[in-house]
């Protein structure tokens, strides 16, 4: 008989990726879902993406019964709840403390009782802060970062004390964490609280820090989420993308299908009691991903070079994927020309409403956008 796995957060965009790569290797999938109206829409309800083969619980992390249920007879768990905008995370931060860690405490009571064979835990880059960088001697610097003075003359590069810049290098997970946000707080203890639960309890476990991730069925109208997802409904809407700083920011951008694959391999592998980067191994500018996007979509649009930036955005940020290839024998399938064909012609289907001005307005508001 096939077994049951539970993904918390599934009806969103990772996990009910995530769901269909389980059902068709052979699992049955449960969902605990609270479908939150930023995601899901006004009418919260169950997306026509999430596979009709998915038992779908409707119900909040934080509520004791709903939860106990959620975790009946599941033979591993995949904890991806969480409220993930990084900028609406310093305002809202009761509601982001609350969903994202005291929902973890929640569920973390209860997978301790459990003889369970595998708790995967999503996690994030932004537990980096900056990546790991190069300074001019050669000597490796964990610990770069930015002054809002630096920002305001428009140098947006590392610099030493004496003006070199700094070469961005990729990150490997023993970079010490610097936490710029409470979103990137409540992701990092999410990842330990499971480490460490798993490790005492004797489950293992898995933490799974995602670059960024795109791929169909992401929320287009959520301004909270990634850039490629702000881009898409720009461009949809036939206004052009808006570039922070520059455009050179470097990151690396991994198809939602390899991110699926990733986390059954999680499940499946002995990789236990370990967080690992999972990324494409390709590096790209913002400005390079705001073209290339243009591209696919057939828009002849130029992005707009704002020079104006967000507070607490990280100049580069790309992993070294050494450690998943090593644990879980994961390695990078769809690449980006093929990733974002893929998406373009997902798109071509959607509607989004491009909320950028609002996210801007709300945010410089609030003196983050400058
Ligand atoms: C951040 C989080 C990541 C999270 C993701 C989506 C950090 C370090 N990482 O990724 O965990 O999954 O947000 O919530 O906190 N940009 C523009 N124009 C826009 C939007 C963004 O130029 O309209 C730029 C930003 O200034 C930034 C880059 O694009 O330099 C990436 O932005 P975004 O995807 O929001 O943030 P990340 O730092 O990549």
């Amino acid at each position: 008989m096939s077994q049951t796995v539970l993904i918390t957060g599934g009806a969103g965009f990772i996990g009910s990726h995530v769901a269909n790569e389980l059902l068709a290797h052979g699992y049955r999938v449960r969902v605990l879902d609270a479908l939150a109206s930023q995601v899901h829409g006004a009418d919260r309800k169950r997306p026509c993406y999430l596979h009709e083969d998915v038992e779908l619980i409707r119900g909040d992390i934080r509520d004791a019964d709903v939860l106990d249920r959620a975790l009946n007879g599941v033979v591993a768990v995949y904890h991806f709840v969480a409220l993930v905008g990084v900028g609406q995370s310093m305002y809202q931060i009761e509601q982001y403390t609350s969903v994202n860690n005291l929902g973890t405490a929640m569920l973390l009571e209860r997978v301790a009782k459990k003889r369970i064979r595998k708790l995967i835990v999503a996690s994030s880059m932004s537990v980096y802060g900056e990546g790991l960088y190069e300074l001019p001697s050669g000597e490796i610097c964990t610990t770069a970062g930015r002054t809002v003075e630096q920002l305001r003359c428009h140098e947006w590069e590392m610099k030493t004390s004496g003006g070199q810049v700094l070469r961005p290098l990729p990150t490997p997970e023993w970079k010490t964490p610097a936490l710029a946000s409470i979103y990137a707080l409540s992701k990092f203890d999410q990842e330990q609280m499971c480490l460490i639960t798993g490790r005492a309890y004797g489950v293992p476990t898995v933490a799974l820090r995602f670059f960024n991730v795109y791929g169909p069925n992401q929320a287009l109208s959520n301004p909270y989420t990634g850039v490629l997802a702000i881009f898409a409904s720009r461009l949809l809407n036939n206004q052009r993308p808006m570039i922070f700083e520059d455009g050179a920011q470097l990151r690396d951008f991994v198809s939602v299908y390899d991110v699926a694959r990733a986390c059954r391999l999680a499940l499946e592998s002995d990789a236990a009691d370990v967080a690992v980067n999972i990324g494409s191994g390709e590096t790209i500018t913002i400005r390079q991903i705001a073209e290339r996007l243009a591209a696919v979509l057939d828009k002849d649009v130029e992005p707009e070079i704002t020079g104006n930036y967000r507070v607490g955005d990280i100049r580069h940020c790309y992993p070294d994927i050494s450690l998943a290839k090593k644990v879980l024998g994961y390695s990078p399938a769809v690449t980006l020309e093929l990733g974002l064909e893929d998406l373009a012609a997902w798109l071509s289907e959607q509607q989004a409403h491009d909320n950028f001005q609002e996210m801007q307005a709300e945010l410089a508001g609030r003196g983050l956008v400058v």
